[in-house]
């Protein structure tokens, strides 16, 4: 029996007070509802998930589009079993439909392998917790034979009822046929005046479909995010397994709370990371790098051993091998470094490709430029690549040298082998092997000269 994924994010999601909807709030650097996608498609659903989607559809589908997802809307919010009657006339009475949440967006790929294991095709699997604080969840309401008997939502619960601390996730897997059948018999009759998801299950125990639960390997699988403080918990919770997960795979985390990674992080073996590194996009590193304290690391890719001390932005960037950089460096997109490359304090290169064992150790900015190899750029270089109106290049030779506080006016290209002496301005290319240096003001010493002194203040 195949397999379909309905995602219910219909909801407005009144408690974020946003503009944007709720399930594009981003945990761990991807939407909500990014992570269940991602989680249905690992079930391997016959046919692409079916989100289930309220106002802002078209900001929804523009902001995901870049997934395999069949989009319904729900006009009006009506309730949960509102929202998956949108969905019937895609389903076929063979689908076993299993019901996610945009806004429950760590729901694991296991817990749901594991419901669909243990539940026979033709019968439900529902996904219960026990919470220490069950309030606000629907409860699970059982027999003496603690057989399943209904769902009773908290609004509509007696006081007994609400003792109940056995609570729903509203994860269910569910065969299509039943849901034809009950969908379009709920009744709104509740103290919320809405069609309730949950009425199905009282309805299955009335028909004697048995009812199956499995628990989540953690509560946290199952909480669903209705504010910014509760996002923020989970969030801490997502980057905890995450980091947790790195230190077994052989990273060594100087402080696995001070590490946030907002996309995926592929490391080697023997990878050091200090506090407060922040990863987003993809951040691949080799073996035996070491990323100091502070540092931002955005769709980076290290090779083994390269070394990042503190205080560094890195975006959009490539490190060959060996290569040290920072303290506070900036290496900003379209960079490439060679082999054993040195990048100082207060160094900025952008959209360069800077070759083997070159070294820019001091205050300098290189853009737009292509740096051979064993290179040695002086302090306070830079590369004036823009004119005001275009950016021009800048090409500098293998084995050249540059003196300090040197001008590079692009477009330019400087021989190899070539020195530039300190404190000039290049205008025109300079030739190979020699020493290019432009007019230096005569120097002098005042042989009498004194330092004036403070006036005595009367
Ligand atoms: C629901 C369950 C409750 C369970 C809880 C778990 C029902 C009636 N209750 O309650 O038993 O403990 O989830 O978190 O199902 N949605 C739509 N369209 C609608 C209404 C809701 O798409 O018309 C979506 C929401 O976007 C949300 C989800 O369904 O993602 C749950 O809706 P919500 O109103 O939050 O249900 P709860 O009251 O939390
Ligand atoms: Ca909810």
């Amino acid at each position: 029996m195949a397999i379909q994924v309905v995602i219910l994010a219909a909801g407005q999601g009144k408690r974020m007070y946003s503009k944007q909807p709720k399930v594009l709030h981003r945990l761990g650097g991807k939407a909500l509802l990014e992570h269940v996608i991602a989680t249905a498609l690992k079930l391997s659903p016959a046919e692409s998930p079916i989100v289930i989607h309220g106002h802002q559809g078209d900001h929804l589908q523009k902001s995901l589009d870049h997934y395999p997802v069949r989009w319904v809307e729900q006009k009006e919010q009506l309730g949960t079993g509102h929202a998956v009657m949108q969905a019937l006339p895609v389903l076929v009475d063979e689908d076993r439909v299993v019901i996610l949440y945009g806004d429950v967006p760590l729901i694991a790929e296991q817990t749901l392998t594991q419901l669909l294991t243990i539940t026979p095709a033709d019968a439900i699997g529902m996904v219960t917790a026990h919470a220490s604080s069950p309030a606000g969840y629907g409860r699970i309401k059982r027999d003496a034979k603690h057989q399943i008997t209904g769902i009773v939502e908290e609004k509509d619960a007696t006081e007994a009822e609400r003792a109940i601390t056995e609570i729903n996730s509203g994860i269910y897997v569910i065969p299509a046929r039943c849901l034809k059948k009950w969908l379009p018999a709920l009744s709104n009759h509740n103290s919320q005046g809405e069609y309730y998801l949950t009425d199905v299950i009282a309805q299955a125990v009335n028909e004697n479909i048995p009812v199956h639960t499995v628990p989540p390997a953690t509560f946290e699988e199952i909480v669903g995010v209705n504010d910014r403080v509760q996002l923020a918990e989970l969030e801490r919770f997502y980057q905890r397994q995450y980091a947790e997960k790195l230190m077994r795979q052989g990273v060594t985390l100087y402080d696995p709370n001070r590490i946030d990674i907002r996309g995926e992080m592929i490391v080697g073996q023997d990878v050091v990371i200090d506090v407060n590194v922040i990863c987003e996009g993809r951040v691949v590193i080799g073996d035996g790098c070491a990323i100091g304290p502070n540092t931002l690391l955005r769709d980076v890719e290290l090779e083994a051993g390269v070394e990042v001390k503190a205080n560094c932005v890195i975006e959009e960037a490539r490190v060959a091998a060996g290569s040290m950089i920072g303290p506070f460096a900036r290496i900003r997109p379209g960079t490439t470094l060679g082999r054993g490359v040195h990048i100082g304090n207060f160094v900025e290169i952008k959209n360069s490709e800077i070759g083997d064992g070159s070294k820019l150790n001091h205050l300098s900015y290189v853009g737009d430029s292509e740096v051979g190899k064993r290179v040695n750029i002086g302090a306070g270089t830079i590369t004036c690549n823009y004119d005001g109106a275009n950016k021009h290049k800048t090409v500098i030779g293998d084995d050249v040298h540059i003196g300090s506080d040197t001008q590079l006016i692009a477009p330019v290209t400087v021989g190899m082998g070539a020195t530039i002496g300190a404190g000039s301005t290049i205008v025109d290319d300079a030739p190979a092997y020699q020493l290019t240096l432009t007019h230096r003001l005569e120097q002098r010493s005042i042989k009498d000269w004194k330092r004036p002194e403070k006036e005595e203040q009367t």
